[in-house]
């Protein structure tokens, strides 16, 4: 499935941009949420979740690139997300938090920065219902597709199974998401390749089919 990236959308427009993305049926909104410190950007956060919660029925998947996600974690559930995704990287023993938000019944989702390798989460991945694989370093839209992350997807699926959603996000475009699909990813995040398009819905089904077509290729 193709999730578009908000923090590629117009902020002076988020009620037109939630009701192009829904007319595009686009399944899942990806919330980047940037503190300034664990990324050197910074973004927006659980308010502006809630009001965007208010406008459309669409799962949300909040991306926390923030220092301190446990100390924020009621925030994002409280503004409505269905999945909280966070770092490895901010927090290094990240089992009770997995925990901690599947006891909410909320997904929960574990991001790897480019230069973190899979060994590292592998010994979380069973209280983790998602992998985030992030194919850029995190705080900017925009960045060119890291390819060495690739290995990455396939052995996640080794060692996980079906059972773990394998995500990719960063520079996820036609020429970049076959290869994606084709490592075992099946949630594409994608910002610049589909807000730099004024048609949502050719824009995502230009990706999918990209992605369609490298699967029935292997
Ligand atoms: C980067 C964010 C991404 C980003 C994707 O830190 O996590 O979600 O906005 O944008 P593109 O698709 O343009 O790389
Ligand atoms: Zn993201």
């Amino acid at each position: 499935m193709i999730a578009p990236s908000m923090l590629k959308c117009d902020f002076g427009n988020l009620k037109s941009e939630v009701d192009r993305i829904d007319a595009a049926g686009l399944p899942l909104y990806h919330l980047d949420v940037m503190d300034g410190n664990f990324v050197p950007n910074l973004s927006y956060g659980a308010m502006v979740i809630e009001r965007l919660r208010a406008l459309t029925s669409t799962p949300f998947d909040a991306h926390l690139m923030i220092s301190d996600p446990a100390k924020y974690l009621d925030e994002y559930i409280k503004a409505g997300c269905e999945a909280i995704t966070f770092h490895l990287e901010a927090v290094p023993n990240p089992t009770e938090l997995l925990r901690a938000i599947r006891q909410q019944d909320v997904v929960s989702g574990l991001a790897l920065n480019p230069g973190t390798p899979i060994e590292a989460a592998e010994p979380f991945l069973e209280h983790c219902d998602m992998l985030l694989i992030m194919s850029v370093n995190p705080g900017f839209g925009g960045q060119k597709f890291m390819p060495e992350v690739l290995p990455k997807m396939q052995r996640a699926r080794e060692v996980a199974g079906e059972r773990l959603l394998i995500s990719v996000d960063g520079g996820v475009a036609a020429g970049t998401i076959g290869k994606c699909a084709a490592a075992g990813a099946e949630i594409f995040v994608a910002g610049s390749s589909i807000f730099d398009y004024d048609d949502l819905k050719t824009a995502s089904d230009v990706l999918f089919s990209e992605a369609s077509r490298c699967i029935s290729a292997t």
